[in-house]
């Protein structure tokens, strides 16, 4: 009893702390907004202490949080919602009950969750998803590729391409009433990453040449090169997402060795023989002059960092490393970035380049955006960001697919 009110009370005065850091001041719904972002660095803090004191780790702390979340799959009057295995991966399936004329378009939908949380089943996604099912009158399908730390990379790009090839097979499209040249993959933050990795992973192998119809990047990570983007540096407390939780989870994909993020957080390092690759992500070339202001260029330190991750080299992490003719190549392409978002920069940089190369580009940038917006669209942290973001993706939709 004593230890939970120590707790209460240690949580309020965290609570009051935090809800006097600042936030952007053009953002929508301030107050809620604050709460949510002081919410989170609660969270976080709890999450550091727990690990520090060998209760659990920060990562298991936030799964907990994240699952609470989670839903069964429950029809409804229009859209019956299974869940399933493709190529034996988990799958959430939405299916319009409606009598179709014609065959259907589809969306592959891959959640975010920085490759260590997150799941098909999450309201959020739901909401989105059932969503995305009854305006377009679409089959939705939803992966839950396996995730890190238990999983690292490559498993979520692997179960990703096996889910998309193996509903990419003729007779699979044709039980679900699905029109093969109306397919679309999506994503958001973790999940953009691996949406625009096997957008170019299929694009490269002639079978599945030209399948999908459109990629959509909703707030993506695109590149694990260089964290020190002017977006990296303004927004590097937040709102909601900081530069030093994102480092600290999202390196889990590629390794559990802690010098890693330490060595990410100084910007310190690429290995040795990786220069070659700074051009494809050099935001001094490819992001238009309002975001770089007075920030100036400094390359990532090469070299200081004695071990080696091969995920640190390999485009399918870094969706940005590839050359312009291998974006050339690339289907309808839809990206929305968030300007109070450390990953606003990879979303620009990637719309630059793909526009460079020729490829036809939707870009909604959301002036007053913060990132992880759509996991605020549903009760109990509603925030009509959340819709907005929403409202623009499935506009695109409906227009291009
Ligand atoms: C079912 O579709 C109709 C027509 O689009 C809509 O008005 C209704 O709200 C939908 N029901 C649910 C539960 O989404
Ligand atoms: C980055 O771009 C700037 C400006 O165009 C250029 O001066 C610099 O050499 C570039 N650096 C790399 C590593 O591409
Ligand atoms: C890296 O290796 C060098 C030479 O073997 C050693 O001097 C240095 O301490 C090592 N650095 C780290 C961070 O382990």
């Amino acid at each position: 009893m004593r230890y939970k009110t120590l707790f209460f009370g240690l949580s309020c005065i965290l609570f009051a702390y935090y809800i006097y850091t600042p936030i952007p001041e053009n953002i929508e719904e301030y107050w809620k907004v604050r709460i949510i972002d002081a919410g989170t660095k609660i969270s976080s803090l709890m999450g550091t202490l727990f690990e520090n004191m060998g209760i659990m780790k920060f990562e298991d702390f936030f799964n907990i949080l994240m699952k609470l979340q989670n839903i069964k799959p429950v029809s409804d009057e229009n859209i019956t919602v299974i869940d399933t295995d493709f190529s034996s991966i988990p799958v959430r399936l939405y299916l319009p009950k409606r009598k179709s004329e014609r065959q259907r378009p589809a969306v592959i939908y891959i959640h975010g969750g920085a490759f260590c949380f997150g799941s098909r089943k999450m309201l959020p996604y739901d909401f989105l998803n059932r969503l995305t099912a009854n305006k377009l009158d679409a089959v939705v399908i939803v992966p839950d590729y396996r995730l890190a730390p238990q999983y690292p990379f490559p498993a979520a790009i692997e179960d990703c391409v096996s889910v998309v090839k193996f509903f990419l097979q003729d007779k699979v499209l044709e039980k679900y009433g699905v029109d093969p040249s109306r397919i679309c993959i999506s994503g958001d933050s973790s999940g953009g990453t691996l949406v625009a990795a096997v957008t170019q992973l299929l694009q490269d192998d002639p079978k599945y040449k030209n399948k999908l119809k459109a990629q959509a990047l909703i707030y993506p990570g695109l590149q694990a090169i260089d964290t020190m983007m002017p977006s990296y540096q303004q927004y590097q407390h937040g709102p909601f997402l900081s530069r030093k939780v994102a480092i600290k989870v999202s390196c889990l994909y590629l390794t559990e060795d802690e010098e890693l993020p330490k060595a990410i957080l100084k910007n310190e390092y690429m290995p040795e023989g990786s220069r070659h690759l700074f051009k494809f992500v050099n935001w001094s070339d490819f992001l238009p002059a309002k975001y770089k202001k007075i920030h100036v260029y400094r390359e990532p330190i090469i070299g200081k960092l004695n071990a080696s991750y091969p995920g640190l080299v390999d485009s399918r992490v870094s969706p940005l490393i590839v050359t312009d003719s291998q974006l050339q190549r690339l289907p309808l392409t839809y990206v929305l970035t968030c300007e109070h978002d450390i990953l606003r920069d990879d979303g620009l940089i990637y719309v630059t380049r793909l526009r460079n190369a020729g490829v036809p580009v939707t870009h909604d940038h959301i002036e007053d955006g913060i990132h992880g917006a759509i996991a605020f669209s549903t009760a109990p942290v509603y925030l009509n960001l959340g819709l907005r973001v929403i409202d623009k993706y499935i506009s695109w939709l409906e227009e291009s697919l």
